[in-house]
């Protein structure tokens, strides 16, 4: 079946979610995590996405901003860190993630090939407003759809059907992106074709649907859509 629709997770996927620890750690006043910061980004990862699946399956829903910043609060806790101002510019970078490099070109592949393109994130949408605008990606995107819409975090089914009635298609003509081997295992289960950028080759996911694709970066992604 064509693929009408490719569907980019945010977080991991088009942002660099390190980059905000990375670039708070190289400045002077930030000493005190120039060695630590990729624990420091890899804690806050975890538990922002712990924090978000706990918040699904019990039905306490808070938006992605507020489970960010409880996740960096662990974070710094772990390491016995407790500088208000350290808090405050690693919350504001990650209002401004760097893009990888790839994202532009990649996006505009797809969009000159006249399939449509679309993030669809846990990010609450002024989150992903900024990042998408700080990216310089706007024009290149058909939708930003946020989890908002429906109250629950990835990998719950009702998100995934945010992409399909947007856009007016079956599953099946939807090609996946995903750097999160639990959100690939939602989407295939959903009848997404998925594929998964595993950018540190870590190992699969040992769930239901394993990708269909697996890439080390995003450059291939027009060349699988036109092929499907
Ligand atoms: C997202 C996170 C989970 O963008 O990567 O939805």
């Amino acid at each position: 079946m064509p693929i009408k629709a490719c569907i980019f997770d945010a977080y991991g996927t088009l942002f660099d979610v390190s980059a905000a620890a990375r670039e708070a750690a190289a400045a002077p006043e930030n000493e005190m995590i120039a060695e630590n910061w990729e624990r420091l980004a890899f804690d806050w990862r975890r538990k922002q996405l712990e924090y978000s699946w706990l918040r699904a399956i019990t039905g306490a829903h808070r938006d992605f901003w507020r489970v960010t910043q409880d996740g960096l609060d662990w974070a710094l806790d772990a390491q016995g860190l407790r500088d208000p101002d350290l808090r405050e510019r690693l919350l504001a970078l990650y209002w401004r993630l760097s893009p990888y490099p790839e994202v532009p070109e990649v996006l505009a592949r797809l969009q000159r090939s006249g399939i449509a393109t679309a993030i669809l994130s846990n990010g609450s949408p002024d989150m992903l407003d900024a990042a998408v605008r700080s990216a310089g990606i706007e024009a290149l995107l058909d939708d930003v759809l946020s989890v908002e819409r429906v109250g629950i975090f990835k990998p719950a089914r009702e998100v995934y059907s945010l992409a399909t009635t947007r856009f007016g298609c079956a599953p099946g003509e939807v090609l996946f992106v995903s750097s999160n081997g639990w959100d690939i295992d939602g989407a295939g289960g959903f009848g997404f074709f998925t594929a998964w950028v595993n950018r540190t080759g870590e190992p699969q996911d040992r769930l239901d649907h394993p990708p269909h694709e697996e890439l080390r970066d995003l450059a291939l992604i027009p060349d699988i859509a036109a092929a499907i």
